[in-house]
């Protein structure tokens, strides 16, 4: 049997579920011969520890009380519980200083699995500490391996032991299937793909006529934008997947030297309108351009795609025109869709389909990656 202790950063709609997935597979994991002893959880101002990291862990009804209360909206401070665990809890600096803790007393001889699904730079810090200190990170969070080169590569130092598969496409197989191309020598020279499935609505529904607009309010209403949609329609999150997928290549960028097509103006910005006078009076002026954009594709066969296209030199986010029969061209609905081109698929690209996004594929997408790193623990 082995044991993988884990501490989990970030305890939102991901890392709720990832404590679900853990629980519920329990005996899944058990039939592996596998166990996860969760040793430690993190929210943005606290962390919760059990007393002993060698030999104690959280038992489920901890971690599912530990859910509750984060779903209500509390902070770990106000933990309480009836089951017999016994722990810690640390405030912000101190939170840090344990971990680094944790890390070097567990990382050389059991071994850590730290788990960042936190949507902070914060975590940076810690992340590159326990890699040092012979731990395993796992990432669902896009932020570490976006920020510097020097700290990406520091990150990636020891490629055994980080797995960040949630990054791009959440559980879909994307940084697993580009690391088996990659390392059997077979060179991809294009990547294209729809990574975001707010944008992949949005453009399929204004190709069938639907004005901007309109769209996008019934894709917030359907819960598919964050709050303020724009945070979708800047083109960020895609271009912070974009660098991920550029850097996987051997591409040494950085974020700002992604172009990146924000698919509203400048003056339209979160420090200059309102979400409210953006939704009701700024997006209705953005309709005619796009109409006008997706009729011209049209003439020429094509369709318009939110993408990222890398190849050679060239790392950029935007709409682009793509033939109607290609597998990004019929891309309906919020799907995410990842081409890639290389030596062994040249003609036909391998594809990569399936929902992008989601609490539940993003965390099994995380967990599936902390079972891929077992062997790295010891039996006993
Ligand atoms: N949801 C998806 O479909 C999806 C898909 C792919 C990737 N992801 C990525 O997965 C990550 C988590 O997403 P989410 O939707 O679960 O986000 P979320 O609901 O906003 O949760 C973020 C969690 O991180 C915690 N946190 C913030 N700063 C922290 C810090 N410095 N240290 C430790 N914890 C910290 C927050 O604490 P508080 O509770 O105190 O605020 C919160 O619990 C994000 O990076 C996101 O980009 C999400
Ligand atoms: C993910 O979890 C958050 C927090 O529980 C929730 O608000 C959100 O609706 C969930 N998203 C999906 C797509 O289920």
């Amino acid at each position: 049997m082995k044991t993988i202790p884990v501490v989990l950063m970030g305890c939102g709609g991901v890392g709720r579920q990832l404590l679900h997935h853990i629980v519920s597979s329990r005996s899944l994991h058990a039939k592996l011969g596998v166990h996860l002893r969760v040793v430690g959880v993190c929210d943005s101002k606290s962390s919760i520890v059990v007393s002993d990291v060698l030999s104690m862990e959280f038992d489920d009804k901890f971690l599912l009380e530990l859910c509750q209360l984060k779903s209500n909206g509390s902070s770990l401070l106000r933990i309480s519980t009836t089951s017999g665990v016994e722990y810690q809890v640390l405030t912000n600096s101190d939170s840090t200083t344990k971990l680094i803790d944790i890390a070097a007393l567990l990382g050389k001889s059991m071994g850590l699995a730290l788990v960042d699904c936190s949507a902070s730079s914060e975590t940076i810090g810690v992340m590159k500490q326990v890699v040092d200190l012979g731990c395993c990170v796992v990432m669902a969070n896009k932020k570490p391996l976006t920020s510097t080169m020097e700290d990406y590569d520091k990150l990636v130092s020891h490629p055994r032991r980080i797995r960040h598969e949630s990054t791009v496409g959440a559980g879909l197989p994307v940084i697993a299937s580009l690391n088996r191309i990659l390392s059997s020598g077979d060179s991809v020279h294009r990547i294209v793909g729809s990574l975001s499935g707010t944008l992949g609505y949005v453009m399929s529904e204004v190709e069938d006529g639907k004005p901007l607009s309109q769209v996008v309010k019934a894709a917030k209403s359907l819960g598919y934008t964050e709050p303020d949609p724009r945070d979708d329609l800047s083109g960020m999150d895609v271009a912070r997947k974009a660098l991920i997928l550029a850097r996987l290549l051997g591409r040494r960028i950085n974020l700002d030297s992604i172009k990146i097509e924000s698919l509203y103006p400048e003056v339209m910005g979160s420090n200059v309108m309102s979400v409210e006078d953006f939704l009701d009076n700024g997006l209705s002026l953005l309709d005619k351009d796009i109409q006008e954009r997706v009729n011209k594709a049209s003439l020429n066969g094509n369709v318009l795609r939110y993408v990222c296209v890398i190849e050679g030199s060239r790392c950029e986010v935007g709409i682009q025109e793509l033939p109607k029969d290609s597998p990004l061209g019929r891309l309906r609905g919020s799907d995410n869709v990842l081409e890639i081109y290389s030596r062994c698929y040249s003609e036909q690209p391998l594809v990569i389909q399936g929902a992008g996004a989601g609490n539940d594929t993003t965390a099994a997408g995380v967990l599936a990656d902390i079972l891929d790193i077992q062997d790295l623990f010891p039996e006993k």
